[in-house]
């Protein structure tokens, strides 16, 4: 079966290539909308949005990912606990070349950042992902591209940046989007056939 919204949902792609082009803040807020309809454990709707769109402000955001996942790849007997894929050589390899890249590897100089923060309740962290996925489907029905930016949540290893972020105490990085025109668009998706990831019980 096919519509505008299975269309909307099968087409989109994680984006890492944008153009220079910005949003406008009507653009923006659109986008904040369609998050704000998604639904929420118990109707708490707990989503806060930081948006920044001060493009030295978003690379100073990238130098501090890329020096704490450095941190990290240097004291890996201290974090294999915490970050499993530190015994795993590829995983090590991606996350150096990550760190030690020239360019923005993290938010690939895209225009527009937004955090979606929320505070520690049961189902918070649920409902904010819900409503990311809101804001790249809406995003992506206008042309706007997107990517989910995991490698964000290093942020929270330092309290400085974290303060300059303005995220209120007691919460945290539920979620970190990129948003920005796409440059380049990848081919459409190879998803894992449906044999290989449902279970019936009839
Ligand atoms: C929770 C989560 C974290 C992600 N973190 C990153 C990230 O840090 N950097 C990145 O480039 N892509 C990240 N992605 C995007 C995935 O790599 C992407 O969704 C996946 O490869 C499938 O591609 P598609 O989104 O184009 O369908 C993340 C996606 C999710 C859902």
């Amino acid at each position: 079966m096919e519509n505008e919204v299975i269309l909307c949902i099968k087409g989109r792609r994680s984006i890492r290539n944008y153009s220079e082009k910005s949003l406008s803040k009507e653009i923006i807020e659109a986008i904040i909308n369609a998050g704000r309809y998604a639904p929420s454990a118990e109707d708490r709707q707990p989503w806060r949005f930081i948006v920044i769109t001060d493009r030295d402000f978003i690379k100073k955001l990238s130098e501090e990912v890329k020096k704490q996942i450095a941190n990290i790849l240097k004291n890996k007997r201290k974090w294999r606990k915490k970050f499993k894929e530190l015994n795993d050589n590829r995983a090590i390899l991606f996350l150096s070349a990550v760190a030690k890249s020239k360019r923005d590897s993290i938010f690939f100089d895209a225009p527009v950042v937004i955090f979606i923060v929320t505070d520690k309740v049961m189902f918070n962290d649920e409902s904010c992902a819900c409503c990311a996925q809101n804001m790249m489907l809406s995003a992506w029905s206008m042309g706007v591209g997107s990517c989910w930016i995991g490698f964000a949540k290093f942020l929270e290893m330092s309290k400085e940046i974290i303060e300059e972020i303005g995220i209120p105490d007691g919460y945290h990085i539920s979620a970190c989007l990129t948003f920005g025109y796409p440059e380049k668009i990848p081919k459409p998706s190879l998803r894992k056939p449906t044999a290989d990831v449902i279970k019936w019980i009839e």
